[in-house]
């Protein structure tokens, strides 16, 4: 997709990629409505970026999805891209995360990405044209120990990826699923960030990552695992799981002590 004067809503626009993405976006032309949780941090964004809406809610509810995604419609008028970016981790072993958080993740980060397409869609089917770019996980494709809820959401996010873009397939508009390895970003708390070292997760910058964002975008990319060797190991789980158990079993060792907090 060409991204000048694209009409794009934007999820997670003021957490760490959000920000990045809404400046490449800006840059290329596009007219934002950016959506966040976060109304302050919106407001200082869309003072940055000339010309761009904020639209701030929680998407933790299929009312808010509807009603985010209807004033992004009248803000900009009709929508070409809708980016689902919005997300929330855990880190926690599964017998101790509370059920109101794993309710939470699901709904941020599976049902919102489908509530928002269920409003949006309508409008992209009438016009014939359009996008949808759901930001995945590689968890998405690998389940992780001790991310097993955010590893459940991001599975979900892509199969509903797949099955819309081929239920799409015959028409203008297309859906992309984009796969990013461990970013260094808010998202990872501190405990994260020492089992990552502890265990010798790679961790790209975001920059980088919204650089490969962007290019996936504007080159129609049906879907996009970034990192290496995270992207064969995409693969060789979809074949050879049991494989991956052993090879991951270390590591799993390692994480409990700092999901159970003992580290
Ligand atoms: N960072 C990584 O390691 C990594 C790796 C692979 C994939 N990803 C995916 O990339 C996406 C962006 O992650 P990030 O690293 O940029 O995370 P981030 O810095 O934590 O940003 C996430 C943004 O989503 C917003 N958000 C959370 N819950 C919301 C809700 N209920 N309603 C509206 N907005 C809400 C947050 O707002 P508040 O701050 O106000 O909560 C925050 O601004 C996520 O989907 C994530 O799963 C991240």
């Amino acid at each position: 997709m060409n991204l000048k004067d694209k009409r794009v809503v934007l999820t997670g626009a003021a957490g760490g990629m959000g920000k990045i993405i809404a400046r490449e976006l800006h840059k290329r032309g596009a007219v934002l409505a950016l959506v966040d949780a976060n109304a302050d941090a919106l407001g200082a964004m869309v003072a940055e970026l000339d010309g761009a809406h904020a639209a701030p809610g929680d998407l933790s509810s299929a009312g808010e999805c509807k009603v985010v995604a209807a004033q992004c419609q009248s803000l900009l008028g009709g929508v070409d891209l809708l980016i689902n970016l919005a997300g929330i981790n855990s880190f926690a072993a599964f017998e101790d995360e509370p059920v109101e958080k794993i309710e939470l993740m699901m709904h941020v980060n599976l049902l919102a990405p489908m509530w928002l397409s269920r409003a949006l869609l309508p409008a992209m089917q009438a016009q014939n044209s359009g996008q949808i770019v759901n930001i995945g996980s590689i968890f998405g494709s690998i389940g992780f120990a001790y991310f097993t809820t955010y590893s459940a959401s991001k599975f979900g996010l892509r199969g509903f990826s797949e099955a819309l873009r081929r239920e799409l397939a015959d028409t203008g508009i297309k859906v992309t699923y984009i796969a990013p390895r461990a970013v260094k970003t808010p998202m990872n708390n501190d405990a994260v960030m020492r089992m990552g070292e502890a265990t010798k997760m790679n961790m790209d910058e975001p920059d980088a990552v919204v650089a490969k964002i962007i290019a996936a975008i504007e080159t129609d990319k049906k879907d996009a695992y970034f990192g290496f060797p995270e992207s064969l190991f995409v693969r060789i789980n979809g074949l050879l799981p049991r494989l991956v158990d052993g090879s991951l079993a270390a590591q799993n060792r390692i994480a409990r002590a700092f999901a159970k907090g003992e580290k």
